[in-house]
C-alpha cells in the first residue's frame, strides 16, 4: 500500500510579479521574504519563466516547464494524431477532436501534448506548485485557449462533474517512470518527491468509468497488470502502454 500524500510545503520566492501573487493566493502558496536554499520555492527565472528549486540538500532538482523549447517543445512540435496517446485517446477516429479530463495532471506534459493536438483538456492535479508552474507556464500561450489546469482532488472533481460536462474521456497518469532521459528523470524525482504515488488510482479508474462519455485512458508501465479488469484494448508506446476502457459503444473500430 503506497504512502497516503502528504503535502510538502513550497513557497513562492521573491522577486514575484503581480500575477504571480494572485495565483499564489488563490492555490494557497505562502510567499517567502527571502529566496531559502533550504526548501523548496518556486522562482521566477531571467527568462522569464518559473522555475521550481528543490532544498539545496537534494542536489539540483531544479526544473522549469516551458512549452516553447528544450524537450517538452520538442515533443509538443513533434507529436501526432497517430501516436500512441493521441489512438489511446480515439482521436484518429474522431472528425472533432474528444474532451479529455485529465485527473492526474501532474506537469500537465501530457495534457499540453493533448491540447496542441486541438483536444480541449481540463486537468486536475492536488500539488498546488505543479499547478502553479503550469498555468505560469501556459499564460499567453495558444495552448491555453484548450487547456485548464485546476487544483483539486481529481475524486471530488469527478464527482462533481455532471452529466452536461462529462468529458469523451477521462485520463489517468498514476504512473511514475524513471526512464530516459536525465530531464525527464529529474521531473520524475520532484514528483515523487512532492506528489507521492498516487494511492487511490483504482478507485478513480472505477469513478471515471461511471462518468466518461466514451472512454477511459490509463497509462502504465509494460510490465504491470492493468489496474482493473475490463480493459477493452491495449496500445503499447515506448516505455509505457495505454490500457483504454471502453465506456461506450464506439461508432467506429476503436483502434
Ligand atoms: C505521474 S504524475 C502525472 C504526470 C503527467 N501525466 C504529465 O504528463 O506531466 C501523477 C500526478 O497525479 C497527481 N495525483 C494523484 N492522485 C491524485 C488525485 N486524487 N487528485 C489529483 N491529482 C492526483 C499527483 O499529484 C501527480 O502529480
Amino acid at each position: 500500500m503506497p504512502p497516503r500524500w502528504q503535502p510538502v510545503e513550497v513557497t513562492l520566492a521573491p522577486p514575484v510579479r503581480g500575477e504571480d501573487l494572485a495565483l499564489a493566493a488563490a492555490l494557497g502558496i505562502a510567499v517567502a521574504g527571502a529566496r531559502d536554499p533550504s526548501g523548496w520555492q518556486l522562482v521566477r527565472t531571467v527568462r522569464g519563466t518559473i522555475a521550481l528549486h528543490s532544498p539545496a540538500a537534494m542536489g539540483d532538482l531544479g526544473i522549469e516547464l516551458d512549452p516553447g523549447s528544450g524537450a517538452l517543445g520538442r515533443r509538443l512540435r513533434g507529436c501526432r494524431r497517430d501516436d500512441p496517446l493521441a489512438r489511446a485517446i480515439g482521436l484518429p477516429q474522431r472528425q472533432e477532436p474528444p474532451s479529455v479530463f485529465d485527473a492526474t495532471a501532474g506537469l500537465a506534459r501530457d495534457a499540453m501534448v493533448l491540447a496542441q493536438l486541438g483536444c480541449r483538456v481540463t486537468g486536475c492535479e492536488r500539488v498546488p506548485a505543479f499547478v502553479l508552474l503550469v498555468r505560469a507556464a501556459l499564460a499567453g500561450t495558444r495552448l491555453a485557449e484548450r487547456l485548464q489546469v485546476e487544483a483539486g482532488d481529481a475524486a471530488e472533481r469527478l464527482r462533481q462533474l455532471a452529466d452536461a460536462a462529462a468529458p469523451d474521456v477521462v485520463y489517468l497518469d498514476p504512473m511514475f517512470d524513471d526512464a530516459g532521459s536525465a530531464q525527464v528523470k529529474k521531473e520524475m524525482q520532484v514528483c515523487r518527491a512532492l506528489a507521492a504515488p498516487p494511492d487511490d488510482a483504482a478507485a478513480l479508474l472505477q469513478l471515471a468509468r461511471g462518468i466518461a462519455r466514451q472512454r477511459v485512458v490509463v497509462k502504465r508501465h509494460p510490465h504491470l497488470a492493468p489496474l482493473a479488469d475490463g480493459v477493452s484494448f491495449r496500445i503499447d508506446g515506448n516505455r509505457v502502454r495505454f490500457d483504454v476502457y471502453l465506456t461506450a459503444p464506439a461508432a467506429t473500430p476503436p483502434r
